[in-house]
């Protein structure tokens, strides 16, 4: 009997104990830095030549490690292997499945620290956010093992006096799996996990610049017991190994998340039929958010404003989730934002290596960095900036946090995915306006609306178009098996990570019906 779900719970740093053993782990993964890191296809470690340099955002000159890279000749490879794989792993019992995903669980919360160090340095991410990606991957391991229990008996069909009529859910088969570099443990951890213990086998391609945690998981996997060749790791260009297993005639299914420009290539390449093709792939894609929260005139205003800093600048913006926007109705408008320049003013950026545990860390590379401060010097003629605007790329990329108010809901600033620590503020004349600016994106992925206005709290719950909306809260932090995960519109396909219908897009029904 598995005990019921319950969502892993957050590490306290400012408890001493817990501050020392997480220096103590930055500490000792310090002597792996530099290691290499080859290819898993079948079991088999495959080093190449060309490598992907994993490097600390927070310190350019410090390598994480060097990482094999695939190309198409390796990727046919993993393709055959994961093709063969299917043929046997498709019959494995749901339950010693599961059983793989518990252990898994098990042994990463035994190397919690380990992992938190090591998404400090190859992420940037500073300490609670690491601690929250580390605990979000050991949720969806929990999660998705209980639900392949339930899901693998199949649901209930109608019987009749001579005919037994069953439901069950299969697998699919090969299933790509692309995933992004912001949540690099828990993104990478679950959608891999959910189409593996769905029963399919799997080509793991993780983001560029943070592949190593995703050899990580592979080394949980293999001593939880997962056989060789069912999760086969192939880091590697998403230009080359990634339009190539797309366009693969053998892939049966593509779980991505990433950019809102990647997943529509993705989606429009893997609709077409290839020769030799069986099947239509299914895609389960999960792209960017433009994420507004909206303030009431009835309202708590020290609330909203912390829940606009908090989801803004959170892991410096680079969240899908992230508040990029907030909507304040005009009589409240202006402590909404004397509070919020406060707030901010209050945040401390740095190397979140260090020991002084900074609120911010560095944005992910140099790409990133430039496009950020692009948005910055736009939203200077776009708004006004009213704190931040800065950056600076000569140790890492860091970029101050930066608030623009009194911005055009339909600026570019306003519209586009930025992706770095920046919100713009604009004002609304009434509840009904707030709503109709915060749903004029294509996207609609996270919300949140801070009232004590319970008419408008109900209206905002039929009205408001997004995936995930919270009241009286921040926009980000959705917790598995709690807050079901996924974006309409341009967010994607709504499949709702962490949620009781997500394993379900990795497997197909199969009705049977005998007469006796
Ligand atoms: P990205 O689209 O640049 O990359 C995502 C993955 O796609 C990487 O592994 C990359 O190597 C791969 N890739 C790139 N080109 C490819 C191609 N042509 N074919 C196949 N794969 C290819 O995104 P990113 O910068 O890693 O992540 C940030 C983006 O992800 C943001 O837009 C963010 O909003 C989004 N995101 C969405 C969610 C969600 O659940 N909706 C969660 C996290 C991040
Ligand atoms: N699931 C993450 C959040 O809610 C992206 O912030």
């Amino acid at each position: 009997m598995v005990v019921a779900y319950k969502h892993e719970p957050f590490t306290d740093f400012s408890v001493e104990a817990n501050k020392n053993e997480l220096l103590e782990a930055l500490k000792h993964i310090e002597s792996d830095l530099g290691k290499e890191y080859p290819l898993i296809i079948g079991g088999e470690r495959i080093t190449t030549e060309d490598k992907i340099v994993s490097k600390n955002p927070a310190n350019k000159e410090e390598v994480i490690g060097y990482v094999s890279k695939a190309d198409n000749e390796l990727a046919e490879q993993a393709m055959k292997v994961a093709d063969e794989t299917f043929s046997t792993w498709r019959k494995s019992d749901p339950g010693f499945r599961a059983g793989i995903l518990f252990r898994a669980a098990a042994i990463v919360r035994r190397r919690k620290f380990e992992f938190i160090a090591h998404l400090i340095k190859e992420g940037g991410k500073p300490w609670k956010e690491s601690d929250a990606d580390v605990a979000e991957g050991i949720d969806f391991l929990e999660y998705y093992g209980r639900q392949i229990l339930e899901l693998g008996q199949g649901a209930e069909v109608t019987s009749r006096p001579i005919e037994y009529n069953q439901f069950h859910y299969i697998p699919l088969g090969v299933g790509i799996v692309i995933s992004p570099w912001n949540f690099l443990f828990a993104i990478m951890a679950g959608t891999t996990t959910a189409a593996m213990v769905s029963g399919n086998t799997v080509l793991l391609k993780p983001a560029s610049s943070t592949p190593i945690i995703a050899y990580k998981l592979m080394e949980v996997l293999e001593e939880s017991g997962m056989p060789a060749g069912v999760v086969n790791y192939i880091p590697g260009p998403g230009s080359e190994v990634g339009d190539y297993l797309v366009d693969h005639p053998r892939t049966r299914f593509v779980s991505f998340t990433g950019s809102r420009d990647v997943g529509t290539g993705i989606f429009e390449r893997a609709a077409k039929v290839q020769d030799g093709q069986q099947w239509l792939k299914r895609t389960i894609i999960e792209m960017g958010g433009k994420d507004t929260i909206v303030v009431d005139r009835d309202a708590d205003l020290e609330l909203a404003a912390e829940s606009i800093v908090h989801s803004a600048f959170g892991f410096s913006g680079q969240k899908c989730s992230a508040c990029s926007r907030a909507v304040i109705h005009e009589d409240v408008y202006e402590d909404v934002k004397d509070r919020v320049v406060e707030l901010t003013k209050e945040l401390t950026v740095g190397n979140p290596s260090e020991a002084s545990n900074k609120y911010m860390g560095p944005v992910i590379d140099q790409h990133a960095f430039e496009k950020i401060m692009d948005y910055i010097e736009l939203g200077k003629k776009e708004g006004n900036l009213l704190v931040g605007g800065d950056g600076d790329d000569s140790k890492g990329y860091f970029i101050n946090p930066t608030v623009f108010a009194d911005v055009d809901p339909e600026a570019r600033i306003m519209q586009e995915e930025i992706f770095g620590p920046v919100v713009g503020l604009t004002k609304a004349q009434d509840f009904d306006q707030a709503i109709d600016i915060a749903n004029n994106t294509d996207y609609g992925l996270t919300g949140a609306v801070i009232s004590n206005n319970r008419t408008h709290i109900e209206k905002a719950r039929e009205d408001f178009h997004v995936g995930n909306l919270y009241f009286n809260r921040g926009c980000t932090a959705a917790i598995v098996g709690y807050h079901p995960f996924g974006g309409f519109n341009m967010s994607g396909t709504d499949s709702k990570a962490g949620g009781p219908d997500y394993l379900i897009h990795h497997m197909q029904g199969k009705t049977t019906s005998e007469m006796f």
